[in-house]
């Protein structure tokens, strides 16, 4: 699978990435380099987690680390995997993101006080057993008030909290498989990295992953709001299944097919449009919420992650929404040979978090 590389002519002095995102219902992996200031795509690969843990592809699982490491193992080898210098995933699940108001202080350690105690109210645990770290978000003034140059009284932050537990899983993970991890990253802000071009105006990314549907607002480059939908993927599968009376492998596998609109069959249709347009509608709650507070309009929707690649569901978004639809291309930002640019288009929102995780790993080498 390596052939990317050798089309690309890799020298030996190039550093590669690699970006690895454990998603619930499958691995993925991107190795990235960079030749005459071009991002490269040298190779990038998928394995179900399903067959690992006795359910099948595309449902999602709940695997303990020795099981995550066996299958990364085999995806590294399958995939042709030529470096360990990689970052993983965590994901959104696994995180709580809280967004506060809070006083400013200048002197950054009474800041930090500040945040500190403001996150016990928040997090539901120990502040002990979770790794704590906050961004503080640009001010961005609401439409009816001018910019001001004057700092507001208050700033807003998001805090962002990681069970220990989770650490510990990955950590172990990355040991088994003989990888060298230099960061974790929650996998929102991978995909923002991989997906999102627009600086200003506020967009709402869809992540539509196995078991549930990740919603945030990204507004000058940072996420504004985020909301987890506990329907994905597989509720699509299950719903065709239940309805058409087929098992789950047959169910899948006319759901990567069909897709929404395609289906000859009404069953399969009414089954996709449903699930569909229940997560769609939560969605809308999410942007409606948003669009009311702040007094600003989302102006571009990005569908992601394995759901993201149904047939027609850009188009069937557009309309739902009433918001310009794309469907995420993550690898639009590497270069990779012409012959497998529809490949790479088609599956690339699968492969948003390992991408944007990927380029982070490559922008530590400079
Ligand atoms: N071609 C396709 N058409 C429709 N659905 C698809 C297609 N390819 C994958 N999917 C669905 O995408 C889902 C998996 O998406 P993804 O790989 O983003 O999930 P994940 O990252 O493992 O899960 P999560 O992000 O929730 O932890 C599965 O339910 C799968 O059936
Ligand atoms: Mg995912």
């Amino acid at each position: 699978m390596n052939f990317l590389a050798k089309i690309f002519g890799k020298t030996e002095k190039t550093r590669s990435a690699l970006g690895v995102d454990i998603g619930s219902s499958s691995l993925k992996v991107v190795q990235l380099s960079r030749k005459n200031g071009a991002i490269v795509l040298e190779t990038y690969g998928e394995l179900s987690l399903g067959p690992y843990g006795k359910v099948e592809i595309g449902q999602a699982t709940n695997l303990p680390a020795d099981t995550i490491a066996t299958t990364l193992i085999d995806l590294l080898h399958e995939a042709n995997v030529t470096t360990n210098d990689c970052g993983v995933s965590i994901p959104a699940s696994r995180s709580l993101l809280t967004f506060t108001e809070l006083p400013r202080r200048d002197n950054p350690e009474e800041q930090k006080t500040v945040i500190e105690l403001e996150a016990r109210k928040y997090i539901p645990v120990p502040i002990s057993e979770v790794h704590l770290d906050w961004f503080v978000l640009p001010d961005v003034p609401s439409s009816s008030e001018s910019e001001t140059k004057t700092p507001l009284k208050n700033i807003n932050v998001l805090l962002v909290a990681v069970h220990n537990d989770e650490i510990q899983l990955l950590d172990t993970v990355v040991k088994k498989a003989n990888l060298a991890a230099t960061f974790f990253e929650i996998e929102i802000f991978s995909t923002i990295r991989s997906v999102v071009d627009e600086t200003v105006k506020p967009i709402m990314i869809i992540d539509i992953g196995s078991a549930s549907t990740k919603v945030y607002i990204v507004e000058r480059g940072v996420v504004a709001t985020s909301h987890a939908i506990p329907h994905g993927g597989q509720d699509v599968t299950r719903a065709i299944s239940a309805s058409s009376g087929i098992d789950i492998a047959h169910a899948e596998q006319s759901k990567k097919e069909e897709g929404i609109t395609g289906a000859e069959q009404g069953e399969h249709r009414i089954a996709t449009e449903t699930t569909f347009s229940n997560i769609f509608a939560e969605a809308k709650r999410v942007m409606l919420q948003f669009e009311h507070e702040k007094k600003r309009s989302v102006t571009a929707i990005v569908l992601t992650g394995g759901g993201g690649v149904t047939k027609g569901l850009g188009e069937y978004a557009q309309n739902f929404f009433a918001v310009e639809t794309r469907v995420a291309d993550p690898f639009a930002k590497t270069q990779a040979p012409e012959f497998i640019r529809p490949v790479l288009k088609e599956i690339g929102p699968e492969f948003s978090v390992a991408v944007g995780i990927a380029l982070r790993k490559l922008e530590e080498f400079n």
